[in-house]
């Protein structure tokens, strides 16, 4: 059906999404923020084309990226009224709803990928799911794309005290602006849709994201330095509209399940090869170009740089912001 209303699409026949809406019993529209050749793009892609085949085509899956329906955190909001069904913030976007999913966000926190993935099998993850879930959301998985690197146009960053009095964009999240404080930097929240042209222009000095969305989003043409740091994860958590759920008979709810289950299996490796394949296509880039200068801090920078920005985990011992228990038990998964 996706293919006949593509067609009618491309010869202008205005009637094709009527004509599409009602062919299958469901329509579910799943918004992001990001390219389709990332992580998240693949796997929603991947998810929308599985579940469209589990249940022979009754709920037709509409993949929106690059923020065409909504920006950030108003996904969430939309997500409540069902005029999307589904969507994969970053745990920065929950802040208004569930601020302790920013325990992703504390940076110098998860020693590798494996230890968070393990923090988020526990029955931590399972206790912010349950925290999303009483918010009136349904929580499915949670997503990966990688530990974030810094980029800024005005000065290589090695040591922590290189931030000073320079301007980051961050997301919504009081422990991104709580880290770029710690090292004298000037945090400015905005959306992402909007980085690139802030960078561009000189609104802001730099950004700090995975190297898969400053690939895509091509950050690293509008920025002189890039310093990998990994001193923070970006991930998501996959959640649905109630409503649309609650609407769902019993066996389309165990396609949506196993749909999801396939799609987090293989987003967990495109998030690996991502991260590798897209950095080695900026690296290709800076090489070639010579625009872009890439540091590779060493072991003992990067201990400086853990030591200024881990000083901010008590102020998010409060469990309205966190909580030390949460904290802890991050720290303490073996
Ligand atoms: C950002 O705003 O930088 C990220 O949340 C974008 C994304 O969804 O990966």
């Amino acid at each position: 059906m996706k293919l006949v209303r593509n067609a009618l699409l491309a010869l202008g026949v205005s009637a094709a999404m009527s004509l599409s809406a009602s062919a299958a019993d469901y329509v579910l529209k799943f918004s992001h923020v990001v390219s389709p050749n990332t992580p998240k793009g693949k796997a929603a892609d991947f998810f929308a084309k599985r579940l469209e085949e589990l249940s022979k085509g009754r709920i037709d899956v509409q993949v929106y990226p690059n923020s065409q329906l909504y920006k950030d955190s108003a996904v969430l909001k939309a997500l409540r009224l069902n005029s999307v069904q589904m969507a994969c913030p970053s745990f920065s976007k929950f802040g208004k709803i569930v601020p302790q999913l920013a325990l992703f966000d504390l940076p110098f926190l998860f020693k590798d990928i494996d230890h968070l993935h393990r923090v988020q099998d526990s029955a931590v993850g399972q206790k912010l799911k349950d925290m999303v879930t009483a918010k009136g959301f349904v929580a499915l998985d949670f997503w990966d794309n990688a530990f974030k690197q810094i980029t800024d146009s005005k000065r290589p960053l090695i040591h922590p005290t290189d931030c000073k009095g320079l301007k980051f964009r961050i997301m919504s999240s009081k422990v991104l602006e709580a880290q770029f404080k710690a090292v004298g930097a000037i945090p400015q929240v905005m959306p992402f849709s909007e980085v690139y042209s802030a960078l561009q222009q000189g609104v802001i000095d730099g950004q700090e994201n995975t190297n898969s969305n400053i690939y895509t989003k091509k950050f690293y043409e509008v920025q002189k330095y890039m310093s990998l740091t990994n001193h923070g994860y970006l991930g998501y958590l996959v959640v649905m509209s109630k409503k649309f759920w609650n609407s769902l008979p019993d066996d389309l709810k165990a396609d949506v399940k196993q749909a999801m289950k396939e799609a987090t299996a293989k987003e967990r490796q495109w998030a690996i090869e991502l991260d590798k394949s897209q950095f080695a296509k900026i690296k290709e880039y800076a090489d070639k170009t010579g625009k872009l200068q890439i540091t590779k801090l060493t072991p003992e920078q990067i201990a400086e740089w853990k030591k200024a920005m881990e000083v901010i985990y008590p102020e998010f011992y409060d469990p309205k912001l966190i909580g030390k228990d949460l904290i802890q038990a991050a720290q303490n998964t073996k």
